[in-house]
């Protein structure tokens, strides 16, 4: 089973790869942002907590991600051909918790796409996109603050996978088409 880890900054192109690979592939996208997002709109308790986090640009509690992701991985392993995990792991104790996870289901196959954007492009686009998605993480400020989150915490979840021989680097700038052209040029080699 394969478990394709699609791996960057905020705005560097995660869902929108996504949905092309979970198209051509037929994977099971997990996307720990859209599964946040989907709590909040129920408008429970448990979502407007999340919302203060998110707002901010703060990260989750580990614990609470690891627990929601790996009831999803349950939910459909029996059913899916494999997994495009999106916002996760997005630190190194996620990344340890993973690998726990994964050691327990015999031919899991992992692979970690790190998508590589220059920070003003970051930006560019999630101003963009701020225009019309109503996300709480959209302005200037928030954004600020997520770029400082992934730098100090989620970045040196590369360095887990690179150690392990599981790290592609894959230059995010460009067209849609041209950075996915490039994913499927390495998917062809290692999968
Ligand atoms: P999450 O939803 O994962 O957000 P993110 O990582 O900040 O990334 P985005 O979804 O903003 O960007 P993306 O890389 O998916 O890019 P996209 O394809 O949309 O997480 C949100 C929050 O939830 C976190 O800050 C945290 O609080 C919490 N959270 C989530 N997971 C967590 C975890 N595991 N642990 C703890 N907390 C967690 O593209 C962006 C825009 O650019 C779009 O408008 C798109 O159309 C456009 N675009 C894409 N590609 C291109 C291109 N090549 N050229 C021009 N425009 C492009
Ligand atoms: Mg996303």
């Amino acid at each position: 089973m394969l478990y394709l880890i699609l791996f960057g900054a905020p705005g560097s192109g995660k869902g929108t790869q996504s949905d092309l690979l979970v198209e051509k592939y037929h994977l099971t996208h997990l996307s720990t942002g859209d599964l946040l997002r989907s709590e909040i709109a129920s408008g429970s308790p448990l979502g407007t907590t999340l919302n203060e986090y998110i707002s901010k640009g703060n990260l989750i509690p580990d614990a609470m991600m690891i627990e929601m992701l790996s009831k999803e991985i349950d939910k459909h392993a029996s059913t899916s051909k494999g997994f495009i995990l999106d916002g996760f792991p997005r630190t190194v104790e996620q990344a340890e918790a993973l690998q726990q996870m994964l050691s327990n289901r015999e031919g899991s196959n992992v692979l970690l796409l790190e998508m590589t954007v220059e920070k003003d492009e970051l930006i560019k686009r999630l101003l963009k996109r701020g225009e019309t998605s109503g996300r709480s993480d959209d302005n200037l400020e928030t954004i600020t603050k997520r770029l400082e989150v992934y730098e100090a915490k989620t970045k040196p979840v590369n360095e887990y996978y690179k150690t392990r021989g599981l790290h592609v680097g894959i230059d995010g700038m460009g067209t849609v088409e041209q950075i996915f052209d490039r994913i499927n040029q390495t998917l062809k080699q290692k999968i």
